[in-house]
């Protein structure tokens, strides 16, 4: 018998490629890999890359830079590009990098196999096709130490977007919005909790608009998660990343109503001024998120909120800003994530003029002061409190693990080992920036 060979998987950006190149280790799997956390040791580096801003789309480049000795001294060594940078730039990539051997899209990935095996003949393969089927159905199951690190797991129930927000590059690089089959996700939630996962973490660009094929007509994403809360063994379920446009009557229900839904909810607003948000093509006014904040404090009133943010958007003006601001201080973020503008090739906003970088750069720290600000005053709240806590791996201290609370909060405690991938009640003592520290109950 031949050795394993040896997969390095390096994952960039959002949740969704974390998701994938466990998946893509499952399909070369077949073909003989098993995943290394030493890329030394690689038989094939594989590099799933984000496009999302422009600093995020030039790391894959100075990190090929940083592989070329590696290759040089291990000419057999593969060297793959996926992810988003694969799908936007797939050609440039094989003409700027003679070493790079593979480029493959976010929809091709279920062809991984026969890429692999085209590369093994020394050839070069490239594949970012958008095809019919779902790479999903195609797909083996995950493989990597996220997969083994259960007992949390995410699992997409839908891919792509048609927003098409002016700044964004999703709709180019994932492509239109596609539903997984109901039942189908129902069927990987019941394996995930056999294979120990008690939270599921439900994916998608755009998930709450999910409209997936059920048994009995189209099920939203409520109705999924009703019908995943019924499944036993599963405590805790999540979704990520919604749009306020699709959050309907039933989820904002369902987030009063299902024990198992976790109370944290992303969603992201990008701005608050109206003029604003009309030229990101958002679709929503700021008074409209205002509404719907309200409607889901209604059902939930605990729920911890956290959101996205662009400063210095094309147009944006220092009293535009001052709306973003407002509409922060109105609302009260549990935590955020906030950025400055980047132009990125393709999408209508690049053509447009922007705002200094300087302006951007004083607008985003003014903004993350004020979150930073929110997110502590969160964290303090928790104080004395005891909360439901689902251990998940060791902490850095001996005798120490780490958990996460319903609202997604790290958090650190002395427990012992086995109870690892139980859920138990502790008491917040102290609290910083990121996490808890908290005592058994
Ligand atoms: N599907 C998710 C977000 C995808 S990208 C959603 O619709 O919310 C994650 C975040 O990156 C976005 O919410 C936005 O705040 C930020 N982002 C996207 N494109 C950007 C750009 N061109 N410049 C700066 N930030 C951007
Ligand atoms: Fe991008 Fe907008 Fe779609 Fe989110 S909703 S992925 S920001 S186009
Ligand atoms: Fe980045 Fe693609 Fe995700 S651009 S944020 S990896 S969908």
């Amino acid at each position: 018998m031949t050795a394993p060979k040896k997969l390095f998987v390096k994952t960039y950006g959002c949740q969704m490629n974390v998701y994938d190149s466990e998946r893509m280790a499952g399909a070369l799997a077949e073909r003989g890999y098993e995943t290394t956390e030493d890329q030394a040791e690689a038989d094939m580096i594989l590099l799933n890359t984000c496009h999302i801003r422009e600093k995020a789309a030039e790391k894959v480049y100075s990190e090929l830079g940083r592989l070329k000795p590696l290759k040089t001294a291990k000419p057999d060594l593969k060297i793959g590009v996926a992810g988003c940078v694969a799908q936007a730039e797939g050609e440039e990539i094989m003409r700027r990098q003679p070493m790079v051997d593979l480029v493959v899209g976010p929809q091709a990935y279920h062809r991984l196999p026969q890429l692999e095996d085209q590369v093994q003949t020394g050839a070069r393969a490239l594949d970012t096709d958008f095809p019919e089927e779902d790479k999903f159905d195609h797909l083996p199951p995950a493989r990597g130490p996220k997969a083994r690190r259960a007992p949390s797991a995410f699992l997409t129930v839908q891919e792509g977007c048609d927003k098409f927000c002016a700044f964004c590059v999703v709709p180019y690089t994932r492509g239109a919005e596609v539903s997984r089959p109901a039942e189908r996700l129902l069927a990987e939630a019941r394996d995930l909790v056999e294979r120990g996962v008690v939270e599921v973490t439900l994916l998608g660009q755009n998930v709450n608009a999910y409209h997936g094929a059920g048994p009995d007509g189209d099920w939203t994403l409520a109705r999924l998660i009703r019908e995943m809360a019924r499944i036993d063994g599963l405590e805790r379920i999540r979704f990520t990343t919604s749009h306020p446009r699709d959050m309907d009557d039933d989820l904002i229900a369902a987030h009063g109503e299902v024990d198992k839904l976790m109370p944290y909810l992303h969603l992201p607003v990008q701005a608050g001024s109206d003029k604003v948000l009309k030229a990101m093509n958002r679709q929503h006014t700021a008074e409209d998120y205002f509404r719907l904040i309200d409607r889901i404090r209604d059902a939930r009133p605990d729920i911890a909120l956290s959101g996205d943010f662009i400063v210095g958007f094309p147009g944006e003006t220092e009293a535009d800003f001052q709306d973003t601001l407002h509409l922060v201080r109105e609302v009260t973020y549990a935590q955020a994530y906030s950025f400055k503008y980047s132009a990125r090739p393709g999408t209508p906003a690049a053509e447009r003029t922007e705002v200094p970088e300087d302006e951007k750069s004083d607008r985003l720290a003014r903004l993350q002061a004020l979150l930073k600000e929110q997110q502590e005053a969160f964290q303090t709240s928790m104080i004395g409190k005891t909360l439901p806590v689902l251990l998940e791996k060791p902490g850095r201290e001996d005798g120490q693990l780490v958990g996460k609370s319903p609202y997604l909060q790290a958090v650190h405690l002395q427990a012992d080992a086995a109870l690892m991938g139980q859920i138990v009640d502790a008491r917040v003592v102290e609290t910083r920036t990121n996490s808890l520290a908290a005592v058994r109950a």
